[in-house]
């Protein structure tokens, strides 16, 4: 990883998960880290763990954490969903604790179920936290980023690829990250602004936590197959795509390998994972679909 002393970093979702293994590199590499999200107990409690990261001034050797001398940090609380709280607090970081050389767009929500059974908030929620989110925090800051160039990372998802019994609402929302930062990609080259998306598999964080409650056993049956990948892993890879000016930034080898197979093969992975489902309908013996599912979501918003 580059040094990135008198540098700027910006993470929504940056109080938990990928999001939060992220900021913490940022800091160890000597970047000024803000971070964004809705809770500002979560946004306390990252806002140290990451401050403690400091700029390891030896970094292949003995740790020597120390923040680099007028190293800042900040923690902002916002929903991302919220356009309007998004454009007036994202202006107001940028004038107050600078613009940002770097936006990692991490902030997300996950929640299984069958089509029939998810409500229409549900789609709502996924669509304003995943896709509007990115969408409105990257306008928010195009104006300060165009003066400067600089990367953006939109975190989306290997379903934002591949349509997976169960996502009825996830997987749009991702589907639309990854369209709109092509587009983003293409109209802000002429600024060097940079834009990368990440896919990430199956990463052991609380949003996991969550979105395995809610799994049918179809979902369940055909999930496992991308590996289990850890934040740091994840947040590592990430950066070091970026770094590439990669456009799909796509970690793990199984992952990577269900990435290429669809976009090669796409039939193929299709009867795989019908193969899967239909596995799993029968071992529950129900044969189809609004029987048997979670049906009751937790966090159902
Ligand atoms: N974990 C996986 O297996 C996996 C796989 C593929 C893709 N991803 C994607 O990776 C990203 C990070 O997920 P994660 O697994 O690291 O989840 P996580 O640990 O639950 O972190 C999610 C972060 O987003 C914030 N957030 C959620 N809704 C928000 C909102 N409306 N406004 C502002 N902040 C919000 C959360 O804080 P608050 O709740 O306090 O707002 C938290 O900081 C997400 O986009 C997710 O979809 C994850």
């Amino acid at each position: 990883m580059k040094s990135y002393q008198g540098k700027t970093v910006y993470i929504t979702g940056g109080s938990s998960g990928i999001g939060l293994a992220a900021a913490k590199q940022f800091a160890g590499a000597g970047a000024n880290v803000a971070i964004f999200s809705r809770d500002q107990k979560k946004l306390d409690a990252a806002l140290p763990a990451i401050q403690a990261m400091g700029h390891d001034r030896n970094p292949s050797g003995i740790s020597d954490r120390v923040p680099v001398p007028g190293q800042k940090f900040l923690a902002v609380q916002l929903d991302v969903g919220n356009h309007t709280d998004v454009d007036a607090k994202m202006s107001a970081t940028a004038r107050d604790f600078g613009a940002p050389d770097v936006l990692v767009n991490c902030a997300g929500v996950a929640w299984c179920n069958y089509i029939e059974e998810t409500p229409y908030e549900q789609y709502e929620r996924m669509m304003m936290t995943d896709f509007f989110g990115v969408r409105n925090t990257v306008t928010a800051l195009l104006p300060f980023m165009k003066e400067r160039g600089g990367n953006i990372v939109n975190v989306a998802s290997i379903l934002g690829v591949i349509g997976v019994f169960g996502y009825a609402a996830y997987c749009p929302s991702k589907f639309a990250v990854i369209g709109f930062s092509e587009v983003v990609r293409a109209e802000m080259k002429k600024y060097n602004i940079r834009v990368s998306v990440l896919c990430p598999p199956d990463t052991d964080t609380p949003q996991l936590v969550e979105e395995n409650k809610t799994k049918p056993p179809e979902t369940r049956a055909i999930a496992g197959n991308t590996g289990l990948m850890q934040p740091e892993q994840v947040a590592a890879l990430m950066i070091k795509g970026m770094e590439g000016n990669k456009l799909m930034i796509v970690p793990g080898f199984m992952n990577w390998l269900s990435w290429t197979l669809n976009r090669w093969t796409p039939g193929l992975v299709r009867s795989v994972m019908d193969s899967d489902a239909k596995k799993a309908q029968a071992k529950k013996g129900s044969g189809g679909q609004g029987s048997g599912g979670s049906g009751q979501n937790p966090r159902t918003p």
